[in-house]
């Protein structure tokens, strides 16, 4: 089987990249325009006769319709994926969000080649910390910063070609993830790497916002069995029940680094912040037989800490710009 996966040199592109080679017989194609988020070291473990890595833009119709036309599917992860960004500079966000998915859709409804849409639960919105309800497959869309905006456009762009043009093509709305490769831009590894770096981690206001954390290898063997057992033209919610406020989250962290708990800085809240996400994977779970791996938060973050602490050499380079963009917004 050959799989095109978008986005590959990306946290959880690579992650999945790595899912596939580590245990199916599946050749991978990566297409990757390298931005300041992708990172070819990610991929740098993985056999030469495995993977085909190709540098280049979604948004490229020319050079999409021909990896398309020689994949048996395609795992569109590349996006423009971090909200503080999106509210510095939402242009890129459009452009590789919007009209990249435009352009992979146009290709799979030229070469009939099946298609599967990496999303987020942020199309939905937020939730309040007692509501009862979690996010669902019927969940109407509401989403509040321009990354999520731009996600749920694509979610619609995907809809509408699989409705009106025939796309073989199925969704998956994940909850946040955490693990190795992911940039030190996002909430965990920011604050694993400010500790490692001798740097007071931040937190964004109260740190009451709650988010629904899963391992990016449940992410993995979710879209994997979606890919091979999903049905063509719906949609799966991936969650592990792993609902934890920011604040908790970094006590954890600095508990399981050696510091103690309320060694944080409180800093400026990112405007429109959602509050809580929580996803309902029981669609998934019932109709697929899928369940994650990764139960026990604590132990998964320890392993990622020490995979930010072994690893140095990923990470050093960009810490000090990623560092200058926060403190420019007071974060
Ligand atoms: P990431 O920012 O780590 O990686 C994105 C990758 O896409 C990078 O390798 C980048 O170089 C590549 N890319 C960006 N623009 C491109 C373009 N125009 N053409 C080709 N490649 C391009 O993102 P991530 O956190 O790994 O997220 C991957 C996907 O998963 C995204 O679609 C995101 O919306 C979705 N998602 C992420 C999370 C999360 O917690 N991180 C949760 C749910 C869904
Ligand atoms: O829910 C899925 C989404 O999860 C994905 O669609 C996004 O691509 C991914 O980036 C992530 O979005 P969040 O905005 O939830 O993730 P982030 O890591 O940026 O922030 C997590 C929470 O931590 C959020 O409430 C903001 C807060 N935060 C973040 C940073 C970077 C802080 O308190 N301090 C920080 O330094």
């Amino acid at each position: 089987m050959e799989i095109l996966v978008t986005g590959g040199a990306g946290f959880i592109g690579s992650n999945f990249v790595h899912y596939l080679t580590d245990r199916t017989d599946a050749h991978v194609t990566v297409l990757d325009a390298l931005t300041y988020a992708g990172n070819r070291e990610s991929l740098a473990a993985i056999p030469d006769h495995r993977l085909t890595f190709v540098h280049g833009d979604v948004a490229d119709a020319g050079l999409v319709a021909e990896l398309a036309g020689a994949a048996d599917a395609v795992v569109h992860f590349a996006a423009e994926s971090h909200n503080d960004n999106s509210l510095a500079n939402p242009r890129p966000f459009v452009d590789t969000n919007l009209i990249g998915t435009f352009t992979l859709l146009e290709a799979a409804r030229r070469t009939g080649v099946r298609y599967h849409h990496i999303s987020t639960d942020e199309v939905y919105g937020d939730l309040e910390l007692n509501d009862p309800q979690r996010f669902d497959e019927s969940t109407a869309y509401n989403p509040s910063s321009p990354y999520s905006a731009t996600k749920a456009g694509s979610d619609l762009l995907v809809r509408a070609w699989i409705r009106s043009f025939g796309v073989a093509g199925t969704i998956s709305n994940c909850s946040n993830n955490y693990g190795p490769y992911q940039h030190i831009e996002k909430f965990i590894p920011r604050q694993i790497t400010n500790v490692l770096a001798g740097l007071r981690p931040k937190l964004y206001g109260s740190g009451a916002n709650v988010r629904d954390w899963i391992h990016a290898e449940d992410h993995s063997s979710a879209v994997w069995t979606i890919l091979q057992h999903g049905r063509i033209g719906e949609t799966y919610l991936i969650g592990a029940d792993g609902e934890r406020s920011n604040r908790d989250v970094l006590s954890l962290i600095l508990t399981l680094m050696g510091e103690a708990p309320d060694a944080f800085d409180h800093v400026a809240d990112r405007p429109g912040h959602d509050l809580r996400y929580a996803i309902d994977s029981t669609k998934l779970r019932t109709e697929l037989g899928w369940a994650p791996r990764y139960r026990d938060f604590e132990a998964g973050l320890a392993a990622t800490i020490d995979w930010y602490r072994q690893h140095e050499r990923w990470w050093r380079d960009t810490k000090a710009k990623t560092e200058a963009f926060y403190s420019a917004r007071g974060q």
